[in-house]
C-alpha cells in the first residue's frame, strides 16, 4: 500500500467522527442505529446523509451552511473519507460524522425514520448492473425505510443514462418529484443547491459537462406535505 494511503488510513482510526465498523459491528445493528442524536451528536436535530461521499465535500459544506442540522457521509474507500474527516477536524465542525460503509448496509445503521433528508453525489452509473445503482429500487425502499414520512432525496448527477433511468424508476414508485432539470448551472445558478460542489462536480464542469438533478419525496398518505428541506 502507497505510504501517504497507509498514513491516512491510520489516522483515519483516530478520528471520533468516522466509523468504520465491521460487518459483524453491523449484526444485527451498529450500536448507533437509533442513537445518532443522543449519542454521537448530543442534540435531536435534523440528519441528512450523503451516500457515496467520497472525499465529503458536500457532507462539509452543508455542515458549514446548517450549522442548525447535522450532516453523515458515507463511502466505502476510507482514504477519500479521509479528506472529508480532516477537514471537519480542522474546522472544528461538531455536525458532522462520516461512516466507512456500503450504501446497502444503510438499514443497519439508521432507524425507521431518523433521517431526514439523503443526498446522492454523483454516484457511479453502475451501467449494465442495475442493482448497483444507488437509485435502483432495491436502494428507494431501503432509503424509504430510513426516512421519516415527508424525507427528502436529491440526486445530482452528470450521467444522463442514470438520471433518465432514475426517472424512470420513479414513474414506477410512489413517489413526488419536486424538481427535476436537465441543466442545473443553467436554471438554478444562484441557489444554493449550485453552490456548494463535490470533487467530481468541479471537474465534470470544468470539462463543460451538464449537471443534472433531481428532488423528490415519497408519497404521504393522509397527509399533507411540508417541504423542511434544505431550500433549492
Ligand atoms: C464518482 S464518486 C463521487 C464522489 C463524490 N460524491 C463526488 O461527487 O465527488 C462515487 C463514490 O461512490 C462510492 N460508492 C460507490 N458505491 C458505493 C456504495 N454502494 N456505498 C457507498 N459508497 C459507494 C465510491 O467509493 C466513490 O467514492
Amino acid at each position: 500500500m502507497a505510504k501517504k494511503k497507509l498514513i491516512r488510513f491510520t489516522e483515519n482510526s483516530s478520528f471520533p467522527h468516522l466509523f468504520q465498523p465491521r460487518y459483524s459491528e453491523l449484526q444485527p445493528e451498529f450500536r448507533l442505529k437509533g442513537r445518532w442524536g443522543v449519542d454521537f451528536f448530543r442534540n435531536d436535530r435534523p440528519i441528512t446523509l450523503e451516500l457515496g461521499c467520497g472525499k465529503g465535500e458536500y457532507t462539509v459544506g452543508m455542515a458549514r451552511e446548517y450549522p442548525e442540522r447535522n450532516f453523515i457521509g458515507i463511502d466505502i474507500k476510507g482514504a477519500r473519507l479521509w479528506r472529508g474527516c480532516k477537514t471537519a477536524e480542522e474546522e472544528n465542525l461538531r455536525n458532522v460524522a462520516f461512516i466507512r460503509s456500503r450504501a446497502d448496509h444503510i438499514e443497519h445503521l439508521f432507524q425507521s425514520g431518523e433521517v431526514e433528508e439523503i443526498w446522492i453525489t454523483f454516484p457511479d452509473p453502475q451501467p449494465g448492473k442495475e442493482r448497483k445503482r444507488l437509485t435502483a429500487p432495491i436502494f428507494l425502499h431501503r432509503y424509504q425505510r430510513i426516512l421519516k414520512p415527508s424525507g427528502i432525496i436529491h440526486l445530482k448527477t452528470d450521467d444522463n443514462g442514470l438520471f433518465n433511468y432514475t426517472r424512470e424508476i420513479m414513474k414506477e414508485a410512489q413517489v413526488k418529484i419536486l424538481l427535476a432539470t436537465e441543466d442545473l448551472y443553467r436554471e438554478y445558478k444562484d441557489e444554493p443547491v449550485a453552490r456548494i460542489q463535490t470533487h467530481y462536480e468541479a471537474i465534470w464542469r470544468e470539462e463543460g459537462k451538464k449537471i443534472t438533478y433531481l428532488k423528490f419525496r415519497f408519497n404521504i398518505q393522509n397527509e399533507e406535505f411540508k417541504d423542511q428541506s434544505i431550500k433549492t
